[in-house]
């Protein structure tokens, strides 16, 4: 059975998003920004303070960094050597699921197994050394309220984890507990911060003039610098970095396929925009336009942005490697005519995301330019949609072109690889160095 043309074109709309709509969009992000700003409440993303503001790219010594936001867990020794200058000491990992062996994310799951296998790794990266103290970073991506540098309390799972008694926790808590099991208390978590955070104060550390952070992977948040939030508990110059939570975005009309996938989610009415942008959600869009196109509506394919993205690259005369993927995970072989259509729905649902992604960029740019010229600066980001998918970085560049015009020639993006690891070095830094 061959696609029909009218229905293809129809959902290929559906996905597209044109020049006046995301001026629009970037408008009511900057718009939904002021609300909170304002009165939090009134806004649909959390924006939540970090307590902590820029470096000062003088920061020094050793740290423990621990990464946890997605499904693999990593910790670092980071060696901070001032000027922007770090080395890596020592680097630990495992993921927090082996399909068949453990699955530390499930319902089933306690927060007790899964701290204690974090703390199992915290030991692996200090070689079991329990009477060196250790001060640590920990780099804690999920929504979060904190009124200090060390107390964020989980509000709630997002990214599909769903381990129980871990919402409403605070995160170190549960941490410094499991560390105690192991008789690892010489490791002392001073630091808790979000991965944009993370990523915000490790591009700032090397490259100055960075004041916006956002991972763009399995979920997708933003972060910037707001310049008249001070308070006597944070650290760092320049005001404080105010987490968006910007994946809960609400105010965007979803189309039928954005409003389908969020009915039948973990979590039903949260994180609207990430689910239209993210990397864990990108395939299970594209799987649903072919259900539909193939007249099985409903059905679920298991397509990830990785198939997405080895889709797009296939340039092959006979999209041979497109059409396996195909045949592996929707079980039909298509003709090449629809292949075709599969890679053009693939590639409209990463443009429009990265559409997106840059508008929400372009607001922030807005915003602390306020009613004053737009300086020249970096967009630092992370994540591996940004980093490898096909056409998402040259869409990203070509939205803020489309919206910045001249100004845009100020402004760009730039890669913080393994971000989250260095902020969190850096954010313990700054926490045991203090403002001194
Ligand atoms: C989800 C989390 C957020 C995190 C983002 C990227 O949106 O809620 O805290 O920054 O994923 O990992």
């Amino acid at each position: 059975m061959a696609f029909n043309n009218e229905q293809f074109k129809d959902i290929l709309a559906e996905f597209t998003i044109g020049g006046e709509r995301l001026r629009e969009i970037a408008a009511t992000f900057r718009q939904d920004l002021q609300l909170g700003l304002r009165d939090v409440t009134l806004s649909s993303m959390r924006m939540l303070k970090s307590y902590v503001g820029l470096p000062s790219g003088k920061e020094r010594g050793e740290y423990l960094a621990l990464d946890f936001g997605g499904t693999n867990i990593r910790v670092f020794r980071i060696r901070l050597d001032g000027d922007g200058k770090y080395e890596i000491v020592k680097r630990v990992g495992r993921p927090l699921v082996v399909p068949g062996e453990y699955d530390y994310i499930c319902k089933d799951a306690t927060a007790e197994q899964m701290f204690d296998f974090i703390a199992e790794l915290v030991d692996e990266a200090i070689d079991g050394d329990h009477d060196t103290k250790y001060y640590l970073g920990h780099t804690f991506s999920f929504p979060s309220t904190q009124d200090n540098l060390y107390n964020a309390r989980l509000i709630i799972w997002t990214k599909e984890f769903a381990t129980q008694g871990v919402e409403g926790e605070v995160a170190n808590d549960l941490l410094v507990a499991a560390l105690k099991r192991r008789d690892a208390a010489n490791v002392e978590p001073v630091a808790v911060l979000n991965d944009t955070v993370a990523v915000l104060l490790s591009a700032a550390y090397k490259t100055p003039d960075t004041f916006i952070g956002s991972i763009y992977a399995t979920g997708h948040n933003t972060c910037y610098l707001e310049p008249t939030i001070h308070d006597p508990k944070g650290v760092g110059k320049g005001g404080m970095i105010l987490n968006l939570e910007c994946g809960n975005f609400s105010k965007l009309v979803p189309n039928r396929f954005d409003a389908e996938y969020d009915e039948r989610s973990e979590k039903p009415g949260e994180q609207r925009f990430e689910k239209m942008v993210s990397g864990r959600y990108m395939g299970e869009l594209l799987g649903m336009a072919i259900a539909e196109l193939l007249g099985e509506k409903g059905k679920q394919y298991g397509l990830t942005s990785v198939d997405m993205s080895m889709m797009i690259l296939d340039e092959s005369e006979n999209l041979t490697k497109a059409s396996d993927i195909i045949m592996a995970k929707v079980g039909r072989e298509l003709d090449f005519e629809d292949v075709q259509k599969v890679r053009e729905l693939a590639s409209a649902i990463v443009i429009r995301s990265a559409r997106l992604v840059a508008a929400s960029f372009v607001a922030l740019v807005w915003q602390r330019a306020g009613s004053g010229k737009i300086v020249r600066q970096h967009v630092a980001v992370d994540g591996s949609v940004y980093e490898k998918m096909p056409l998402a970085k040259e869409n990203i560049t070509r939205a803020i072109s489309e919206l910045l015009g001249e100004d845009a020639s100020k402004v760009d993006t730039i890669l913080d690889n393994g971000g989250s690891g260095l902020g969190a070095a850096i954010a313990a830094a700054m926490a045991v160095e203090g403002n001194a």
